[in-house]
């Protein structure tokens, strides 16, 4: 059975749910809870059989590590082997965030389930009052990956991670909706080969921008674009070789001018009806209505993508609860400097990477 807790977005480690929650943490068990990004699933990343715990209500590939969550940089000490310099102005500047920092592990400190057996280590400290409060509570780094089976959009409430995880997990705390709705931004500080020039390498976009890294960190470079690694090529950040975030129907983005891509769309839509197929759409709101199909998802207006980051993924979870066979989007209309590089990143995976340019 798996436990349920509801509280205020704003509860803090003293609430009693949340004590609760937290000792089941420190017990071995599984417990997913809200974060500022998506819903995570956690659990103490000390204990192996926890973390394997974790792989196994997700059903994820055991090859792909989990982030480690804190809620006190002094936790740092006992995960991280260093900290150099770009790194602690990246944590000065974005923690408690959306930010994701890869550094070395400490040998012997974590299990070797939460690394994969890479030797490093993906940290991050969550901006969202109950995260903080439950790791608090627990007492103990937490990994916690999104808390969606494998292969499913990443839960962004409650509802989501019961419709995939209830019966697997120990617990549920629910906190309401989470904010941003993509996870976080991942990158790791390289240093040069021989010791000189740092850089900054986003392994994947997210709620902390490009621009953002840029202001923060000026002269240092960034690399920022997100290649997917070809084919048998090894890729920086395990979980990049993944199809992600997919919905059951077939997604197919359509990008082009305006008026082509309504086009390209409502022909494909009358064809797949014709072969019987349960059709979708995902737009944005003041294109929705130029389409006819059994669902269309507007997951937010043409000019704010805050709005659809935070909607993206319950809009791919409604075509499958809707047992749509076929899906379109309209590629996003925002620009690719802020949050719309990582909402272009994820509609991408959702498609498997399957573009119609028009
Ligand atoms: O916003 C988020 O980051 C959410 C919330 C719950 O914090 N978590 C999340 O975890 O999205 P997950 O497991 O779904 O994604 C973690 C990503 C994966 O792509 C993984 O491969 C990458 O981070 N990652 C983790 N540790 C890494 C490491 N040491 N080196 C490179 N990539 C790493
Ligand atoms: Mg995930």
């Amino acid at each position: 059975m798996t436990l349920y807790w509801k509280v205020e977005p704003d509860a803090s480690h003293a609430h009693p749910f949340l004590l609760e929650a937290g000792k089941m943490i420190a017990e071995g068990g599984t417990v997913a809870f809200p974060t500022e990004t998506v819903y995570g699933l956690g659990a103490d990343a000390r204990n192996t059989e926890a973390v394997e715990a974790v792989f196994r209500a997700k059903g994820r590939p055991a090859d792909n590590p989990l982030i480690v969550h804190i809620a006190d940089r002094r936790q740092l000490d006992g995960i991280v082997r260093e900290t150099d310099g770009a790194a602690l102005r990246l944590m000065d500047a974005f923690w408690p965030g959306p930010l994701t920092i890869v550094l070395p592990a400490a040998p012997g400190a974590l299990s070797p389930r939460v690394t994969a057996g890479l030797p490093t280590v993906g940290v991050r400290m969550p901006a969202h009052p109950v995260a903080l409060a439950l790791i608090r509570a627990a007492g103990c780094p937490v990994a916690a990956p999104s808390a969606n089976r494998s292969g499913r959009p990443s839960p962004t409430n409650a509802a989501h991670v019961r419709e995939d995880l209830d019966g697997r997990i120990g617990g549920i705390v629910d906190g309401g909706p989470a904010g941003v709705g993509l996870e976080s931004t991942v990158v790791v500080v390289e240093k040069g080969l021989t010791g000189g020039d740092t850089q900054i390498r986003v392994l994947r976009p997210g709620g902390v921008t490009v621009a953002d890294l840029r202001r923060e960190l000026p002269g240092v470079p960034i690399a920022a674009e997100i290649e997917e690694p070809a084919e048998g090529q090894t890729p920086r950040s395990p979980g990049m070789k993944y199809a992600h975030y997919a919905p059951k129907g077939r997604l197919t983005i359509v990008e082009g001018s305006p008026e082509r891509v309504a086009d390209r769309i409502r022909r494909s839509l009358s064809e797949a009806k014709r072969n019987g197929e349960r059709t979708g759409v995902l737009a944005v709101r003041e294109r929705a209505d130029l389409y006819d199909a059994d669902v269309i998802a507007a997951c937010g207006s043409a000019n704010d993508p805050e709005e659809a980051a935070r909607n993206l993924y319950a809009a791919l979870r409604r075509f499958d609860e809707a047992g749509v066979t076929c899906i379109w989007a309209e590629q996003f209309p925002f620009p690719p400097d802020g949050i719309g590089l990582a909402l272009a990143n994820r509609l991408s995976k959702a498609a498997g990477h399957r573009i119609e340019r028009v």
